[in-house]
């Protein structure tokens, strides 16, 4: 069933919400459209929908680098200009503040980077075949591609080796990340695990945790800013690393200008903002409730020479 939209405020996830009969979050569209969109889905209090058509396009619509934009539902903003997604994300972020967190305040900065190959961790979906790619939108269906414009080349040439070969049944899920090394975590079931190793090493991968299997610590680890982050495949960490440590620069500035005594970093992961604030202030204690990331923290500060962070491995709340 599709219907005539108006694309109003953007969402997370890379919806646009319309409120036409009822709440609709569009897939596709940007604010100020009018689009054709058609509902994939009707829940109770809202709809989800995806753009077939754009009757009114907004200045902001560009055509998508991609062939498999709009397939693929790997990412959101291919058809939309760089200027224009930074509005939208900024929107999005001020949404969120003050929604959630009941904040209302100026956003001061919006930092721009590179808009290509800046990821350096992915999570690709298995299709039957044993190709990597992601999930369609709005399904579980899987869409193999052979290249992707948002990670980092390292990360492309292994997409590539991976989908000549085809990865063994049973493997469902494959999230792999670059660094000093490219490393990598397999997720499913029921697979030959010497299978999926001899395929993963002839791709260029050097270090694989195998889910649901503990033991081994396998890390890669990146620059920031002048001491070492490592990461274990599988804990999070900011994708968008070049830009992170602007982010990252910019925020120990301003605390080293405050030179305050003690800092608190809740939701602190491997200790991307406590390892360069520790250098600013006299202690910091960092909140982190994942047993990985917290794993990753207390090496971080050991490989880095650093004693004054308290980390504390517990929720926040
Ligand atoms: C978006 S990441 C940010 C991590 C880090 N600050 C960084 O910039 O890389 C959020 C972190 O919060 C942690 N986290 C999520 N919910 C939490 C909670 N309730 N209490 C403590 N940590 C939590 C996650 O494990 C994750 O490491």
């Amino acid at each position: 069933m599709s219907q005539i939209l108006e694309a109003s405020l953007p969402l997370y996830g890379g919806y646009v919400l319309s409120r036409a009969d009822g709440v609709v979050f569009l897939k596709g569209a940007i604010p100020g459209e009018k689009v054709e969109a058609e509902i994939t889905e009707k829940k109770r209090d809202y709809s989800l929908a995806l753009v077939r058509e754009v009757h009114e396009p907004s200045p902001h619509r560009v055509e998508p680098r991609c062939p498999a934009f709009g397939l693929c539902g790997g990412c959101h903003y291919q058809h939309v200009s760089y200027a224009g997604q930074l509005q939208m994300k900024e929107a999005v972020l001020r949404d969120l503040l003050k929604r959630i967190g009941k904040i209302e305040t100026p956003i001061d900065a919006t930092i721009e980077s590179a808009p290509w190959h800046y990821r350096k961790r992915v999570r690709f979906k298995v299709s039957r075949a044993g190709k990597l790619g992601f999930y369609r939108p709005l399904s579980h269906d899987v869409v193999e591609v052979e290249h992707c414009y948002l990670i980092d080349r390292s990360l492309n040439l292994i997409l590539e080796r991976i989908n000549s070969t085809g990865l063994p049944e049973g493997v469902k899920e494959l999230l792999i990340q670059s660094g000093d090394l490219v490393v990598a975590r397999v997720y499913g079931e029921k697979y030959v695990r010497s299978e999926v190793e001899k395929v993963l090493a002839g791709s260029g991968i050097t270090g694989v945790l195998f889910d649901h299997e503990g033991g081994e610590e396998v890390r890669s680890c990146l620059d920031l800013n002048g001491k070492y982050y490592c990461v274990t495949p599988g804990a999070f960490f900011q994708s968008n690393w070049e830009l992170n440590r602007r982010v990252v620069s910019m925020i120990s500035n301003d605390i080293s200008n405050i030179a305050p005594g003690k800092v608190v970093d809740f939701y602190a992961g491997g200790g991307n903002f406590s390892i360069p604030i520790s250098e600013a202030t006299r202690e910091v204690v960092a909140v982190e409730q994942s047993e990985l990331s917290y794993g990753d923290a207390i090496y971080n500060m050991e490989i880095n020479g650093i004693d004054n962070v308290k980390y504390i491995q517990s929720p926040v709340e």
